[in-house]
């Protein structure tokens, strides 16, 4: 989820007023658009993410795309696709995968959209279970289960998935109590359509249980399996939380960072390495009389008026075309100074933050989103990634390191920082690196061992040709997470080079694909992106000029960057096997 500065100053264009926007915007916001938009009725559609574009910027056509309301509809459009052997992919309500995994094969796909396969389906409060349909987003299952005195314990911050999209992508929130963070850990039961043969109808039903190996593969599938019908999690009674942010300086973040996530059971850490600061977010289950209403509204993630974003993102523009760096990182300071002020967007109440620790009920703490909140009216506030009007545009990557090597992994990015002390303050304007705790999985695609996730947001520019700042830092920094520490990918974000030998970092991977073999013989919910980071295909990356600018290949040769504005292809400073588009001064 993008962890958007709403706060940017730099030396030459000071926006006064943008504090008092963030802080005071009750505005409601437009809704999302639709990420399918079709030429007559529901045929001739495009597909896109909610951020208006694939890493590789390509469009994504379909012949047709159908919003089945109810299983017995969904089981229809897969057998007639299968009938006809057309490739399909199941697309959610505001797609926010990054990478193109709704994207069928070919132009003549059809989509299935679960945008009306949204009902709560059972609420069994004595077995604390929840029965949804896969369209259920996660602002609504944990509204329902609210008013039921249930609670999800773990979940990813950004309640505009759905529950399907999220399981698919192995989505998550921070812990390593329990069973750990992964929302598709916590999956009972589930109800998935897949493709047929002629004499089974061309699509069946699949009921899995915790007692099938195939559950393994299904809660966690990038969507080649088939459609997820239904799902049942094991939930909790509701529960209280406290919270309390805490600023220290970095210098011991690599021993600090395993302890810190045994000690509290919904423990995070924000860093802001060029400020050489961390935020630990210091958050525990509290008796459910203690006192406190706290709500989190997390200021990224609320409504933001459309004319701030516009000069927001014009200010950075500026920034990386005349390379002022000075001017970034006085907007990261000023930026995370306003977001620990406001305490991130916590309130006591629901209404004002006076103080730590702030207390409240698990539904009310535990995500947020209400950006997406709407009015039927024009472009006066949106979520910051609305591609509708100018605003944020930008790579997210995100991998997670074992807790045996996130130390080294810590103090390569500190050693970096040292040769590079302005190189990470475009990241803080994203407000800087979350780190979320992830747990060793059951699922073939899951978790391979406890971890830290590092969510790292920069900028991209509109032209594809056009380098970042630092842009050599930040590519190390993701070569050391993902080939020098093994980091696994994020299966729902990420820039294509992330991917590349993906798959042989599963130990069950091939598992997983006995179980896709099975239920979708011909792989008509595979296209050549997901065969490719399935590793079934050729490379995920791609070989083209500018080609690592956008995280689409690794460079070998400097074409790969861009000659033509100083960028050249060169080692890493700390990892050397790395190779970067580095900035070389003029002679
Ligand atoms: C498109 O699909 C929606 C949902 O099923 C339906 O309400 C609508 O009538 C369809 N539009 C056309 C033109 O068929
Ligand atoms: C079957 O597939 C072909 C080729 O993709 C397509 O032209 C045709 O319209 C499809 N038929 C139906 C009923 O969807
Ligand atoms: C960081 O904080 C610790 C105390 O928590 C202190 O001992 C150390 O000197 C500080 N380091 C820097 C560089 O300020």
């Amino acid at each position: 989820m993008p962890l958007l500065c709403l706060e940017r100053m730099s030396n030459k264009h000071l926006i006064r007023s943008s504090v008092v926007f963030v802080l005071f915007t009750v505005v409601a916001s437009t809704p999302p658009e639709d990420p399918i938009r079709c030429s007559s009725g529901n045929t001739s559609c495009t597909i896109t993410n909610s951020y208006g574009s694939f890493p590789d910027r390509s469009i994504c056509r379909v012949a047709q795309v159908f919003y089945p309301t109810t299983e017995q509809e969904l089981v229809i459009v897969v057998a007639s696709a299968t009938r006809n052997k057309t490739k399909m992919k199941v697309a959610t309500r505001y797609s926010h995968s990054i990478p193109k995994l709704v994207c069928p094969e070919g132009q003549d796909g059809w989509l299935i959209s679960t945008k009306y396969l949204n009902k709560i389906v059972k609420i069994d409060v004595a077995a604390m279970t929840m029965t949804v349909e896969s369209g259920v987003t996660l602002k609504q299952l944990i509204n329902e289960a609210a008013k039921a005195g249930l609670a999800l314990p773990y979940a990813p911050y950004w309640w505009g998935l759905t529950i399907g999209g999220l399981m698919g992508t192995g989505a998550h929130g921070s812990t390593l109590w329990n069973v750990g963070s992964s929302v598709h850990d916590y999956v009972l039961n589930l109800r998935i359509v897949t493709p047929a043969a002629p004499q089974d109808g061309y699509a069946k039903v699949h009921t899995l249980n915790q007692q099938h190996q195939d559950l393994n593969a299904a809660k966690l599938s990038l969507g080649v399996l088939g459609v997820i019908s239904q799902i049942t999690l094991k939930v909790e009674a509701m529960f209280k939380r406290s919270i309390r942010y805490v600023s220290k300086n970095d210098s011991d973040l690599g021993d600090q960072v395993g302890g810190f996530g045994h000690a509290h059971e919904f423990a995070d850490i924000t860093w802001y390495p060029s400020q050489r600061k961390v935020v630990y977010r210091v958050d525990d289950r509290v008796p459910i009389d203690t006192v406190g209403n706290g709500l989190y509204d997390f200021i990224p993630f609320r409504p933001t008026p459309s004319p701030e974003l516009a000069i927001l993102r014009t200010t950075e523009d500026i920034q990386e075309s005349t390379r002022d760096t000075n001017g970034k990182c006085i907007g990261s300071r000023t930026t995370m100074n306003t977001l620990l002020i406001t305490a991130y967007g916590l309130t006591n109440n629901g209404i004002i933050f006076t103080g730590y620790p702030v207390i409240g009920f698990q539904n009310r703490l535990q995500a947020s989103g209400t950006c997406l909140d709407s009015l039927p009216d024009a472009r006066i506030t949106t979520c910051a990634w609305d591609s509708r009007v100018k605003g944020e545009f930008f790579h997210q990557t995100t991998f997670s390191i074992g807790l045996s090597v996130v130390k080294n992994f810590i103090e390569d990015v500190q050693e970096l920082v040292q040769l590079e002390p302005k190189g990470l303050c475009g990241v803080e304007l994203y407000n800087g690196i979350l780190m979320r705790y992830v747990k060793t999985s059951s699922a073939y695609l899951g978790k391979q061992e406890d971890a830290v996730d590092f969510d790292i947001t920069y900028y991209r520019s509109k032209d594809p040709m056009t380098p970042r700042l630092y842009e050599d830092i930040l590519e190390e920094i993701e070569q050391i997470g993902i080939f020098k520490y093994g980091g696994l990918p994020h299966w729902g974000k990420n820039r294509n080079l992330a991917f590349q030998g993906a798959i042989s970092k599963y130990k069950n991977a091939n598992n997983f694909l006995e179980v896709k073999d099975r239920y979708d013989p011909q792989g008509l919910f595979s296209s050549t992106w997901t065969d490719q980071m399935l590793g079934l295909k050729s490379e995920v990356t791609i070989l083209k000029h500018g080609c690592a600018l956008e995280g689409l290949c690794i460079c070998s040769q400097d074409t790969h960057c861009n000659p033509s504005k100083g960028y050249y292809c060169r080692p890493g400073k700390v990892y050397k096997e790395a190779r970067v588009c580095t900035h070389l001064k003029v002679h």
